[in-house]
């Protein structure tokens, strides 16, 4: 028999509903939020407000190009966290209101596991092969940096993780302060492919253990740029490539660094990339000149796979839905949610 799941994904600026039937994909739609641009970050009301508008469009786009019925549904996975309040408090009525009407029981799914469990979704198209158990998976995210230990589809364990700001918050607050619009981690990329990379160096803050740190980074950047900037108000204009390729090295430089160290410590050299930063250039390229070094097995996430999706969501709800893994339609979204 088998089980098709719609997926359901409302954590922060991305509206989206999925498909997938016994592991495959069957549509994936996203309703980004351009609106955001102008105020330089995301607005949780604004972010709220669309999401209200998007989600039943989106989520009728997804089951009527998956070319199924509802009535095919056999649960419902929705983001119960971690997120933007307001945000998940839509997708979560939502998924409630659904599976009520449809009859089909509700799984909560956690977003953070979701973006490593992209690895496992099935694509007709093609023949690939998924991680083998135990992996690492170094997630990189606007708003989380976690090495995770996964040793089965549902059983992860953290073992390094950001004690202030996320990779992707780095990347976003240093193009801001050159100007950039947001979401700036994309556009650094784009501009770092005509830049030199060590052009220009800041201090990379030291951190024990398997923790990141990016706050310092980012301060040290902020200051170089005022000092420079006081001598030649064109300096960013200028070298505006060469500070792209710096930064986004330096970034790249303090995950690869943990993430070689997480491997050594554990002896697992099944690794795993995930998340909105997943999508960087310089750190893909970088991870994989380290694994024909170190001889690990690399599984780059598909580009379509790095950003917030609910396709994430349903491969999660489906192996939750094999264990029989339910929730009930008592429970509230959680802004903070350890996995
Ligand atoms: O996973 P995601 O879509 O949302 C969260 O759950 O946070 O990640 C969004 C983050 C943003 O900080 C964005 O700037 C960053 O991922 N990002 C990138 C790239 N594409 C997205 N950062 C660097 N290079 C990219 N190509
Ligand atoms: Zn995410």
């Amino acid at each position: 028999m088998s089980i098709t799941i719609l997926g359901i994904e409302s954590s922060c600026d991305d509206t989206a509903a999925a498909v997938v039937r016994d592991g495959f994909m069957l549509s994936n739609i996203i309703a980004g939020q351009d609106v955001h641009k102008r105020y330089g970050g995301v607005v949780p009301e604004i972010a709220s407000r669309e999401h209200q508008a998007n989600i039943v469009p989106v989520t009728d786009m997804a089951i009527s190009s998956a070319g199924i019925d509802p009535s095919g549904i056999d649960a419902i996975a929705y983001t119960r966290g971690p997120g933007l309040l307001g945000s998940l408090l839509v997708g979560s009525s939502f998924a409630k209101g659904l599976s009520l009407s449809l009859g089909v029981p509700l799984i909560e799914v956690n977003h953070l596991p979701a973006h490593i469990l992209v690895h496992f979704i099935k694509d007709v198209e093609e023949e690939r092969s998924f991680p083998g158990f135990p992996f690492l998976a170094l997630v990189v995210s606007g708003g989380h940096t976690q090495l995770v230990i996964v040793r089965d589809h549902l059983e992860m364990e953290i073992i390094g993780e950001t004690t202030d700001d996320a990779a992707g918050e780095a990347f976003d607050k240093c193009a801001k302060v050159m100007g950039l619009d947001y979401p700036g981690g994309p556009l650094i990329d784009r501009l770092a492919k005509d830049g030199d990379g060590s052009a220009f160096s800041f201090n990379i803050p030291v951190v024990d253990g398997l923790d990141f740190s990016f706050s310092g980074l980012k301060t040290s950047f902020l200051y170089s740029l005022r000092k420079w900037v006081s001598e030649n108000p064109d300096f960013v204009e200028s070298n505006i490539n060469d500070l792209s390729a710096s930064i986004q090295s330096a970034i790249v430089k303090i995950l690869t660094a943990k993430l070689m160290r997480a491997s050594e410590q554990t002896g697992i050299r099944e690794i795993v990339l995930a998340g909105g930063v997943a999508a960087n250039s310089g750190l893909r390229r970088s991870l994989m000149a380290i694994s024909a070094e170190k001889g690990w097995r690399l599984y780059l996430p598909d580009l379509k796979f790095t950003t917030d999706n609910a396709a994430m969501i349903a491969i999660t709800g489906y192996y939750k839905y094999l264990k029989g893994d339910f929730s009930s339609l008592g429970v509230s979204p959680m802004s903070r949610f350890p996995i």
